[in-house]
């Protein structure tokens, strides 16, 4: 029996980081209850294709390869473009119509590769937006990485940021007396410990110490003022409806490339932010999802949130749709 009753939600989910596909490379993944192939062509465009080719069932990521911007086969040398296109094929004459390998929308953000997943194969409907902070001389110019793989989903990872109590419990910090949040369009926003109005964001007064935004289920910021100015991005990405792949990134504002001494610093400082996030996955991989659960006038808007995030589901598709294509030998 599933263990939670989401199926697989819409939206745009982190599948690499850009410096982990040079111009040529390919990489094979099991996302998103799909096998996937993420390639970048010889020009720089990144592409995700469904992994299976439509001849006759090879894996395009095992032992395929990007010849200018399309990938090749290994099997027969049938080439594919980005948007799926067969591009050639060494021995025929003529290329069968519906000579197709299933193309997914993806965007490079701020040194990050999204791919976007629609159960019913709809267009994206909003977009990751750019931080700033990338590509600034003040902050680093990579992102330092942790990677998990956990028994849970991205829904269930959402609603923790706002279940004020369990900072106490399982962070061992006080819940934070002053909070804001807000849910919007596609995001919602939540500032802890801080006095400005939860609409001013990102406009650097001090006595905010963290705030954030979820853009849809898989993809989230958070800004902390302590220590260190940190922006600390996650992807939360399904492998299949019960396992997802998390991986959390950090930049500071440290200059463009710190010294070792000062590196090594903030990675050791980081590395009770990893803690913090680690320590709610025990609770993740053994909870069950209560629809209707009991809640207390101390709880979280954990009602709202879910509201919010039933947007992301679209009601009887299967969330493993994939297109039908059929023999076509004519
Ligand atoms: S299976 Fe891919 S070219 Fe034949
Ligand atoms: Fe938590």
């Amino acid at each position: 029996m599933a263990r939670f009753p989401f199926g697989i939600p819409n939206g745009w989910f982190l599948v690499a980081f850009a410096d982990e596909l040079a111009p040529g490379r390919v990489i094979a993944l099991r996302r998103l209850g799909r096998e996937l192939v993420v390639f970048r062509g010889e020009s720089g465009g990144v592409h995700v294709l469904d992994a299976h080719c439509p001849h006759l069932g090879a894996h395009l990521g095992v032992g395929g390869r990007v010849v200018g911007d399309t990938l090749a086969c290994p099997f027969h040398g049938w080439r594919f473009a980005g948007d799926g296109a067969c591009a050639g094929i060494p021995y025929a004459k003529r290329i069968p119509r519906g000579a197709r390998a299933t193309s997914h929308p993806v965007v490079e953000r701020h040194g990050m590769i999204f791919v976007w997943h629609h159960a019913a194969g709809l267009p994206p409907d909003f977009e990751i937006p750019a931080l700033p902070e990338w590509g600034d001389a003040e902050w680093m110019d990579t992102w330092l990485r942790w990677d998990w793989t956990v028994r849970t989903h991205p829904q269930e990872m959402g609603e923790n940021g706002i279940d004020w109590p369990h900072f106490a419990t399982i962070h061992r910090i006080p819940a934070p007396s002053d909070r804001r949040w807000a849910f919007r369009e596609r995001s919602y926003f939540w500032q802890v410990g801080g006095t400005k109005p939860v609409d001013a964001l990102a406009s650097g007064q001090d006595e905010i110490l963290m705030f954030g935004e979820n853009w849809g289920l898989g993809y989230s910021w958070l800004k902390q003022r302590g220590h260190y100015e940190t922006v600390v991005v996650t992807g939360m990405t399904p492998v299949d409806a019960e396992t997802t792949c998390v991986r959390m990134a950090v930049i500071a504002k440290i200059g463009r490339s710190p010294s070792p001494s000062l590196r090594a610093e903030f990675e050791r400082y980081m590395k009770e932010h990893a803690a913090f996030a680690e320590a709610d996955f025990p609770i993740w991989e053994n909870k069950v999802y209560r629809e209707r659960p009991i809640l207390c006038d101390g709880d979280g808007p954990i009602a709202d949130y879910r509201r919010w995030a039933a947007q992301f589901y679209t009601p009887n598709a299967s969330t493993n749709a994939r297109s039908t294509s059929r023999p076509d030998l004519t």
